[in-house]
């Protein structure tokens, strides 16, 4: 038996859909815990890509049971989409699980979302839009409505009456918005409540049971860690906790009961939306990466800010979420530079930093230290062994564990499901 905690180490988007797609092979079990549909997680199978947003990358196997944990926000209309596309390309989904104590998104969350970035001008977080802080926001205010909710029609519709008059209030006062229509709405939810009722069940005593009977279970991260509510870039982060801690919350189980702890990286790093970014290249270096790397948002289109491997970020990301191994993604992507380089430390005000800065101002003042390597020419996608990766990209990461102080199990060396080397199966 085995729990493992898949976590994304740096902004997000470090190609997690891809690990979990390597690790899902050997678990019955994959959870999602947190996040909704602001994620945007891609699988290559065979060739066929599939974008999935809210549905474990565990669904493109037929028999995995893949659960959404209470810590998950769902927007209906977008997971109901999200099954009949799979259903049309041949993927079943009875293996499907909805806590219902997941709360829902609904079509005011995603309006305030957009109002309060526009109000922040300037100033605005960059958010994907999809009403995920707000959604949150009414969770933590106790005027969220939940999928228990939603499949009791009497419950639902006086607890969606109460929320919506707040709402309207809120967009006609503050924002000078139009007004959501009550009839509309209750509507709309009454046909995807019919759509998904059949897949609710209680996920925390599934994932439990699971456990006691000895099977293997990944929990599957969205977002990164510095993109999480306490411990991210704050205010430049989601509304949620993409870290290993959240696992249990956001599935309901002890903290005893995991196993391992896996962080995702790319061997360079993204990120989207606003905030400082102390190894941003905004030179040619930076466009060859976002050409290569296709680092374009899977949920939003938009033009994702490359930079070098920053260890500070991947040591505190190991500190923070416990992280016992790395899997790194997308080596394939750095073939072909002549020099690539690994950034060691921080400067600030003419100190070394060697530890991730907890305040904005510091973080944006910090000037990044580096370690130059030489690179490699060759194409690396069908290199399946340590052993025969050019010698620059196995010393470049190497020098990268030792200076984040995690092992590498897993290396990307493309897109595909079968392009991965395998230092450690994990599982
Ligand atoms: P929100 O999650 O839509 O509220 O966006 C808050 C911040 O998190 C913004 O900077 C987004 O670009 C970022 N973000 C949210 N989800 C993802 C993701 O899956 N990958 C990368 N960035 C994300």
């Amino acid at each position: 038996m085995a729990t493992v905690v898949l976590v994304g180490v740096q902004w997000g988007d470090e190609g997690k859909g891809k690990v979990t797609d390597f690790l899902a092979q050997r678990a019955d079990l994959v959870v999602r815990y947190q996040g909704g549909n602001n994620a945007g997680h891609t699988v290559v199978v065979n060739g066929e890509e599939f974008k999935l947003h809210l549905i474990p990358s565990g669904i493109l196997y037929p028999d995995k049971l893949c659960l959404i944990g209470n810590g998950v926000v769902i927007d209906p209309a977008v997971m109901i989409n999200e099954l009949e596309g799979l259903v049309r390309r041949g993927i079943a989904v009875d293996n499907l699980r909805i806590s219902p104590r997941a709360h829902l998104i609904f079509p005011y969350h995603c309006r305030i979302d957009q109002c309060e970035e526009e109000c922040r001008g300037t100033g605005k977080i960059g958010t994907t839009c999809r009403g995920i802080g707000p959604a949150y926001m009414d969770k933590a205010a106790r005027l969220g409505i939940r999928v228990a909710d939603l499949i009791e029609p009497e419950e639902f519709s006086t607890r969606l009456a109460y929320t919506l008059k707040e709402k309207n209030k809120l967009l006609a006062n503050v924002y000078y918005r139009d007004l959501f229509d009550f009839k509309e709405i209750e509507a709309a939810y009454k046909k995807y409540a019919v759509a998904l009722r059949k897949y609710v069940a209680d996920v925390s005593l599934i994932v439990n049971q699971a456990i006691e009977q000895g099977k293997h279970i990944l929990f599957e991260g969205a977002q990164g860690t510095l993109l999480d509510l306490d411990h991210g870039t704050y205010p430049y982060v989601t509304s949620s906790h993409p870290i290993a801690a959240a696992a249990c919350l956001g599935a309901g189980v002890g903290p005893k009961k995991i196993d391992w702890v896996t962080g995702v990286a790319k061997a360079y790093i993204t990120r989207v939306g606003e905030g400082p970014f102390p190894t941003e290249l905004t030179d040619e270096t930076g466009e060859h990466l976002r050409n290569r790397g296709h680092e374009y948002g899977t949920t939003t289109g938009r033009p994702r800010r490359c930079g070098w491997f920053d260890t500070v970020v991947a040591r505190y990301a190991a500190r923070i979420n416990g992280l016992d191994y790395l899997a790194i993604t997308k080596l394939d992507v750095l073939s072909g530079l002549e020099n690539i380089k690994l950034c060691v430390a921080y400067q600030h005000k003419g100190e070394i930093v060697k530890e991730f800065p907890p305040t904005l101002h510091e973080l944006s003042n910090c000037k990044p230290l580096y370690e130059e390597f030489p690179g490699w020419r060759e194409e690396i996608s069908h290199v399946r062994k340590n052993g025969d990766l050019p010698g620059n990209a196995r010393r470049y990461l190497e020098r990268l564990a030792e200076l984040t102080g995690v092992p590498i199990a897993l290396i990307g060396v493309g897109p595909g499901r079968e392009e991965i080397m395998v230092n450690n199966p994990i599982f």
